[in-house]
């Protein structure tokens, strides 16, 4: 018989019963946590992205196995208690249009903001780099970060 995996995610401990799903697919197909999508497949496009226990992580690249015992953030937990405040941000810059890439893009900028709450430009360049977007140009998204950082 099969050992079931046990990891927590959004707070929440589950069980996948086969450890060698991707991350990606066990969020989407199984917990119906569809905020993380697929783009590329292959650790290029950042779309995937989660939180694996503070640290932004593709989960195309992540098998359940490798997360087990771990704390799994996805774009639905930052959002448990009422929009995170890079979510509002994203908001009022209007830094969403397709829409594909936000919840990785926004996991990966919570993840800045939770090691360092007034990041300068570069900082946020760098955190953001392995987010592609094909819409925004990326500069109402930047503007969003910019707003994290107001009094
Ligand atoms: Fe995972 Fe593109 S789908 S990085
Ligand atoms: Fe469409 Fe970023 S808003 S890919």
């Amino acid at each position: 018989m099969r050992e079931t995996t046990g990891l927590r995610v959004n707070g929440r401990t589950v069980s996948a019963a086969d450890p060698a799903k991707r991350l990606l697919d066990f969020l989407r197909d199984d917990l119906d946590l569809t905020g993380a999508k697929e783009g590329c497949g292959m650790g290029e496009c950042g779309a995937c992205t989660v939180l694996v226990d503070g640290e932004p992580v593709c989960s195309c690249l992540v098998l359940v196995g490798q997360v087990a015992d771990a704390e799994v953030v996805t774009a639905e937990g930052l959002a448990a208690q009422g929009l995170h405040p890079v979510q509002e941000a994203f908001v009022q810059a209007h830094a969403s249009q397709c829409g594909f890439c936000t919840p990785g893009m926004i996991v990966s900028a919570a993840a800045l903001l939770a090691r360092d709450p007034r990041p300068d430009e570069e900082a946020v360049r760098l955190a953001l780099a392995g987010n592609l977007c094909r819409c925004t140009g990326y500069a109402s998204i930047f503007a969003a970060l910019q707003r994290t950082r107001e009094p």
